[in-house]
């Protein structure tokens, strides 16, 4: 019997809602054909975007969408995709593809976008292709509304209004696709171009910094000594490929080595966040600076006979729980990570969606994100569970996983993942000043290799879960072998 203890006098930071956020790259179909359909498409949507996609988008409450990239970013000139959609020029997307990019897709269709989203937009601006009077002007012709070229351009455009704006990022991977850089020379360029991000009348811009990739501490370092008294954030990027990032592994074919070796990869970002943190403390000892992990998520060989740039692939249980994993352990840095996006939104690596034509699934990763939601700016609860290794003899990992915390209106929310794909495991929770008279449970169970298609898109989908017993202490509970469990407990 493992133990689980949940403490509700030992209340923690707020988990920001943002730590729920998705990412959107111009990358396969994730834009076009996923999102955007344009005003004439026999696909029902307002103004150009899909009413399923954006209807499945705001039931899990999507608290930020990034922008255009990715390594699009820094290849993107934003004056392309505004005005007449008949004049904007066309370009290749040399990352993803080779395929044309006809940027109807644009500033305006974005900010649309999370109008309906009713979420905030968080977008990457070009460090590596660009200059710092485009980043400057960008930013003018979004949030300025006085009277100035770019803010008549936008009125000229069909917006009279500026529109509110808090997260921007100056560049996404500048040590890589977005530039090849050393990290003290990015620092230097990214104090050079956010001088010029301004903050027009009450428009406050949340200035993002590029950070590392995976355990790139020298990168982290580097950029926090030139430059972390200019920033408000710093991000982070780790993706979970079970055979290293040559071979990667299919998304749907994976025997019990390849499973756990998975689990053990994701939860490795708990020791890089630690370790990122500590070389942020070196620069920034009162704690200025947040991390933000904004790409993470899983990334597998593309689906057979799919666009190798596409990026397309299907999501197993073994997603939701990698998903689970990752947004535990976030919330368990509530303190100092204030926000991640999961890559990418829709039909791309890790999605929450997928569609094809006029059809859309919701995946099992989907549904970790709608039971995980009530964590969205709850407070933390002091939480641990004892766990045990299990595994292959090779790969270990720790059968039990779980988070916890308090809704402003009293309820507590407890999420465990059983990560083993064959075993059962029991707990006795001990619920420490938490009130048990009203318990209810959900739960995302199958087999580790379970998926939707869209013929039969409801295989792995959440049910209610009443196999659980209340104790004076609080809940016994046996969870399921590859499991995600949420306790609703309202007080
Ligand atoms: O998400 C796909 C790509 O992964 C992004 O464009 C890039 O930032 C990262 O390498």
């Amino acid at each position: 019997m493992s133990k689980l203890t949940v403490n509700g006098y030992t209340r923690k930071d707020k988990i920001s809602k943002e730590i729920y956020g998705h990412f959107s790259e111009h990358l396969g179909r994730c834009i076009y054909g996923g999102i955007y359909v344009g005003e004439d498409s026999s696909i029902p949507n307002v103004n150009g975007m899909r009413c399923d996609v954006v209807e499945a988008l705001k039931e899990i409450k999507i608290p930020v969408l990034r922008w255009p990239g990715g390594c699009f970013a820094d290849e993107y000139h934003w004056k392309d995709g505004i005005g007449p959609k008949e004049n904007r020029k066309k370009m290749i997307n040399t990352h993803w593809g080779g395929v044309v990019e006809d940027n109807s897709f644009g500033t305006h269709e974005f900010m649309e976008l999370c109008r309906q989203l009713e979420c905030e937009p968080y977008i990457n601006g070009n460090v590596g292709s660009g200059t710092v009077q485009e980043m400057s002007e960008w930013v003018e012709y979004m949030t300025f509304d006085g009277v100035s070229p770019m803010s008549e351009l936008r009125k000229a455009n069909g917006k009279e209004d500026a529109w509110k704006l808090k997260y921007f990022g100056i560049g996404n991977e500048n040590w890589g696709c977005g530039g090849n850089m050393r990290p003290e020379y990015y620092g230097d360029l990214f104090r050079r171009f956010q001088t010029y991000v301004r903050n027009y009348g009450d428009n406050v811009i949340y200035r993002i910094a590029c950070g590392a990739n995976i355990d790139d501490y020298n990168w982290t370092e580097g950029v926090m000594k030139v430059a972390s008294r200019f920033m408000n954030a710093i991000t982070l990027h780790y993706y979970t490929h079970p055979l290293g990032w040559e071979l990667k592994g299919s998304a749907t074919k994976f025997d019990n080595d390849e499973y756990y070796m998975t689990l053990q990869k994701t939860l490795r970002i708990d020791e890089l966040i630690s370790k990122h943190l500590e070389v942020m403390d070196k620069y920034d000892p009162e704690h200025n600076v947040d991390l933000i992990i904004d790409e993470w998520g899983t990334w597998f060989t593309v689906e057979p006979g799919t666009n190798p740039g596409f990026l397309y692939q299907q999501n197993t249980m073994r997603d939701a729980i990698v998903a689970a994993i990752n947004l535990n352990i976030f919330n368990k840095h509530c303190d100092r990570v204030k926000m991640a996006n999961i890559a990418q939104v829709v039909n791309v690596l890790q999605s929450v969606i997928l569609t094809e034509g006029d059809k859309m699934i919701k995946t099992p990763t989907y549904h970790v994100f709608n039971m995980y939601k009530n964590h969205q700016e709850a407070t933390l609860l002091e939480s641990k569970i004892e766990t045990e290794n299990i595994g292959t003899p090779f790969i270990h990992v720790c059968n039990l996983h779980e988070s916890a915390s308090i809704s402003d209106d009293g309820t507590v929310n407890i999420t465990v993942t059983n990560l083993s794909c064959t075993d059962d495991y029991p707990v006795e929770a001990e619920l420490i000043g938490i009130n048990k008279d009203n318990i209810t449970a959900t739960i995302l169970t199958d087999k580790k290799d379970a998926y939707n298609t869209f013929e039969n898109p409801d295989v792995v989908a959440p049910k209610e879960f009443k196999d659980f017993k209340v104790t004076d202490k609080g809940i016994d509970f046996t969870a399921p072998a590859c499991s995600v469990i949420l306790f609703t407990i309202k007080q």
